[in-house]
């Protein structure tokens, strides 16, 4: 495993092994790396010739006052998991690196990304679509890989690829969770222990919203949010919902009545424990 710091060293090892006709597979993240991540790295090993990884906290997806700064970090620890996983390289660029001097372009998935989460985090999505683009042109992979847990991602990165062509195939792998159903995040280390145990509730309410949607129990959604939302309150009272959105998985537009809704459908929240922030979602098929 090599660990590469400047994109036109990416860049070369990455023609040599397309001219090798190896297929590529790259994971992008921002480190401190968990069991999530490591499923995406197995999932690229299983289908891939050459695995790169991405470890770069990208300061351009944080806004002012985020904790890009507390952000957790260590590297010697996520070189370790990348070995023990079978990567092949990993490519972890300084900042100046990646955005040189008199850096001025940006990528915009506009509808998507105002929505959701881009409500509370506006500008958060041009900074990941344009890290994303960065890096698929430095490590140049035929097929690259998201997690389901951050649902807009997905759908903004997809879109993207498709608008702009982009001749990657994109796989999402399933969310990895706690075994109390916690979405496993790097910002998980943020909660003290009531705070994990309490914040299992959001992962139940998830289920419980998509159970009522598919046995037609509820035929409109704010009275579906209405419900979850004081399942949460009650069930744990230090959180702090910042959203529930019931989406389809398209234009991320909410649906209102359920019973006329038929295809996919996310339902996603946001919840505060303190000053942590974490995301989760659920997504399934109405028929
Ligand atoms: P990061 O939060 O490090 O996540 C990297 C990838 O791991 C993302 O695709 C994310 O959806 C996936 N992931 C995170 N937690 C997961 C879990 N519990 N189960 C499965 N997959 C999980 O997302 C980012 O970084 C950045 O925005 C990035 C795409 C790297 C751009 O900077």
């Amino acid at each position: 495993m090599k660990v590469i710091k400047d994109i036109s060293a990416l860049q070369e090892i990455s023609d040599y092994h397309r001219i090798l006709r190896k297929k590529i597979g790259l994971v992008p993240t921002m480190g401190y790396l968990h069991e999530g991540h490591v499923s995406l790295l197995l999932n690229a090993r299983d289908e891939c010739d050459i695995v790169v990884v991405s470890v770069f906290v990208n300061p351009k997806q944080f806004l002012p006052g985020e904790d890009f700064k507390e952000y957790p970090r260590d590297f010697l620890r996520d070189y370790h998991i990348c070995k023990k996983s079978g990567v092949d390289y990993i490519f972890n660029p300084d900042e100046k690196e990646m955005y040189k001097e008199n850096y001025f372009t940006y990528v915009n998935v506009k509808e998507l990304s105002d929505k959701l989460e881009g409500i509370y985090r506006p500008g958060h999505f041009t900074g990941v679509a344009t890290v994303v683009l960065k890096l698929i042109n430095i490590a140049k992979p035929h097929c690259v890989y998201f997690g389901e847990k951050d649902a807009q991602q997905a759908v903004i990165i997809d879109r993207m690829f498709k608008d702009l062509d982009v001749d990657t195939e994109m796989r999402i792998c399933q969310t990895m969770r706690e075994d109390n159903g916690l979405a496993i995040s790097s910002r998980n280390i943020f909660l003290n222990e009531n705070e994990r145990n309490e914040a299992a509730i959001l992962n139940k309410v998830l289920n419980e919203g998509m159970n009522m949607v598919l046995e037609n129990r509820v035929e409109r959604c704010d009275e579906l949010k209405k419900i979850l939302e004081e399942k949460i309150k009650s069930e744990s009272p230090n959180s702090r919902l910042q959203y529930m959105s019931i989406t389809d998985d398209k234009l991320l537009d909410e649906i209102e009545n359920l019973n006329e809704y038929k295809g996919e459908i996310i339902i996603s929240l946001a919840a505060f424990y303190g000053d942590t922030r974490l995301i989760d979602n659920v997504s399934f098929t109405k028929m």
